[in-house]
């Protein structure tokens, strides 16, 4: 506001009622630093009748001021700019009973016809600070549980996969009868222990998997890959369920780029997710793997697609397909193992690779994941 026409009485008066009813306390001092008005908001912040603050020193509203008062006030009449202060220092007010509390502060000159005087803006941060306090509190607990999640997690799949490996192990050499004969129902028995275990492991896997994604621990080695040798690796890992189902099982290298630098392992694991998935919800009919050059935001991208002609996806489904723990059909999830992480997982790698994975489906008839990758994927 233009003041400089105006007396302090003015001021005080009703010509500058916002100065008056603003929410802030706002004392005004002479270069003394002697408080020369006050509004209604200092009354009610500090406890005081202004009558008991004109003409004191506004030190007796401003507790613990670090640095020299006087020196920083004569600094400001020397280059009268708007400047904030309690900013990175500690600044209270004090109130009339003497009760500290924390406070921000800042300066502005006022012009008058008596010369010019210092208008000190003060607001309690009491809420402010306790708030900001809290969150740091709430942070640094929610850091703490995370860590000790990941920790727990990292540390459990290690002690259960180690146990579960020697059942593998021997449920393996037993099948191999290298100790001795099987009896017909004992092989039967062992090959139910076997895919158990199996299974058990994958789901170990997934879980360590999840927690080293979530926790920024996932190591990604970005390298040339050639793509139709993991495509081959995918496809003789499951033809023979492929096959034990009666499904024609197709791994079609069409496209090839020179080279596509990705991670290895994760698009290994990506593919077999989604060829897994393809077989798992293909009751008749065929699972095909194949590839296409593309463009994708405006790069050179290579296009890996799955496609299956099985149970479809509803439209109403296709948006939680890839969250965590989501089966689709609760009454099929007797009929088809498994957690419902391979999908969230795939797409988590698929994010890390610079990529994404889409779905096209129809229900009833089949659907087709998309995995779509940068020919140089960005290291990350
Ligand atoms: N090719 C597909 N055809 C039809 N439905 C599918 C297909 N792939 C996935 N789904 C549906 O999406 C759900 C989530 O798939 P996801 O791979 O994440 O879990 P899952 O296969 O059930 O278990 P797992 O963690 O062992 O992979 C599945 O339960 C299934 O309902
Ligand atoms: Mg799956």
């Amino acid at each position: 506001m233009d003041t400089a026409a105006y007396s302090l009485a003015d001021i005080a008066g009703s010509r500058f009622p916002l100065l008056e009813y603003a929410p802030d306390a706002t004392v005004i001092v002479d270069p003394h630093g002697t408080v020369r008005l006050v509004n209604a908001q200092t009354e009610r912040l500090f406890g005081y009748y202004r009558e008991e603050l004109l003409g004191q020193r506004v030190e007796r509203l401003i507790a613990r001021y670090h640095g020299n008062q006087f020196e920083e006030r004569s600094v400001y009449f020397a280059d009268p700019q708007v400047l904030p202060m309690g900013v990175g220092r500690e600044l209270y007010g004090r109130h009339k009973d003497g009760s500290e509390f924390p406070v921000e502060i800042s300066l502005s000159p006022l012009s008058t016809t008596e010369g010019t005087f210092v208008a000190i803006a003060i607001r309690d941060v009491t809420e402010r600070i306790a708030t900001q306090q809290r969150l740091q509190e709430l942070n640094a607990q929610l850091e703490n549980a995370n860590r000790a999640k990941d920790h727990f997690l990292a540390s459990m799949s290690h002690e259960l996969r180690t146990p579960l490996n020697a059942v593998l192990g021997f449920t393996g050499t037993l099948l191999m009868r290298l100790p001795g004969p099987l009896t017909n129902e004992q092989e039967r028995q062992l090959q139910i222990v076997r895919s158990s275990a199996t299974h058990l492991l994958s789901l170990i896997n997934d879980i360590l998997d999840l927690s080293k994604i979530e926790s920024g621990k996932r190591d990604l080695s970005f390298e040339p890959v050639r793509v139709e040798e993991v495509i081959a690796e995918v496809y003789a890992a499951l033809s023979s369920s492929a096959h034990d189902k009666g499904l024609a099982f197709t791994a079609s290298a069409g496209a090839q780029p020179a080279e596509l630098v990705t991670d290895r392992r994760a698009l290994h694991q990506i593919l077999l997710n989604l060829a897994n998935n393809a077989i798992k919800y293909t009751q008749t009919g065929s699972v095909r793997i194949d590839t296409a050059l593309a463009t994708w935001q405006g790069s050179s991208a290579l296009e890996i697609g799955v496609s299956d002609t099985g149970i479809g996806i509803k439209e109403s489904d296709l948006k939680r397909l890839f969250e965590a723990f989501e089966q689709l059909d609760p009454t099929s999830t007797r009929r088809f193992e498994g957690t419902g992480l391979g999908l969230y997982l795939s797409r988590s790698l698929t994010l890390l690779l610079g990529g994404s994975l889409n779905v096209v489906s129809e229900f009833g008839a089949g659907s087709t994941f998309t995995l779509t990758l940068p020919l140089v994927g960005r290291p990350s």
